[in-house]
């Protein structure tokens, strides 16, 4: 019988995370997940729009839905790193059970581990040996190399290249398009910019961008 799923976060992501969860109801055998709707506090007049042209209702904010939440598995579909681990931080205390979803086009290679809630798009490649933390958000496109540790609430945004063995710390974010050079390391809630070729350890909390990355 498919698992109740509710999605956090009315906005571009959720949406993209939708597709994620269609998809693996798609991809054979019974479907996993009965898509219940979306959750989100304050959602903009705009996103409340295009969820009712995709098809799904906004149930209300967290504390409105909370009998709704017990009973399903979430998905925290929200872009930024920090205010997805506040969310989590307040669901977990809720005892919040989040789903790992992983999209049938993308490649996980052998010995790799995906930390539970994470969310994975369409064609990202994960290598052999990758180490994901809890709720990572590996948008379409991404590309994690070999041996790479990425820790909890990571976002690596459409197209991001994370070489071998680089590791990424807590709350990060590596912008569209950027790269990490192999063997680097990203401190904890650092925000590597669009584009960027990272060629030196980027510092906590440290905001780089450019070619190479400053
Ligand atoms: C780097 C980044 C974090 C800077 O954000 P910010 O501090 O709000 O910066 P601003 O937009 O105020 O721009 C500040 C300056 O940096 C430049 N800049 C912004 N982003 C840049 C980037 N990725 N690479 C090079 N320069 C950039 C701006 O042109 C501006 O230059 P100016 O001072 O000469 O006018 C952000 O622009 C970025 O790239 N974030 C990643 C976003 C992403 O991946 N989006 C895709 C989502 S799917």
């Amino acid at each position: 019988m498919a698992e109740r799923i509710v999605v956090i976060g009315a906005g571009g992501f959720g949406r993209e995370t939708l597709d994620v969860i269609e998809a693996i109801n798609a991809a054979g055998g019974a479907p996993k997940w009965e898509i219940v709707g979306v959750v989100d506090d304050a959602p903009a007049a705009v996103n409340l729009e295009r969820l009712g042209a995709r098809g799904y209702p906004h149930l209300g904010g967290i504390d409105a839905t909370r009998d709704i939440l017990a009973t399903s598995a979430m998905a925290i579909a929200v872009g930024s790193p920090a205010t997805r681990a506040l969310l989590a931080a307040r669901l977990i205390e809720a005892g919040a059970r989040f789903a790992t979803l992983v999209h049938p086009s993308a490649i996980v290679g052998s010995q790799s581990r995906i930390g539970e809630g994470s969310i994975i798009c369409a064609g990202v490649q994960v290598s052999t040996n990758v180490g994901l933390g809890l709720r990572v958000h590996l948008n379409p496109g991404a590309i994690i190399g070999h041996d790479a540790v990425l820790a909890d609430d990571v976002s690596v945004n459409p197209g991001g290249v994370v070489s071998g063995d680089v590791s990424v710390g807590r709350g990060s974010l590596i912008g569209a398009g950027a790269v990490v050079l192999q063997g680097l390391s990203v401190g904890e809630g650092a925000v590597v910019g669009a584009s960027a070729c990272v060629t030196r350890d980027v510092l906590p909390r440290v905001v780089v961008k450019g070619v190479p990355a400053r």
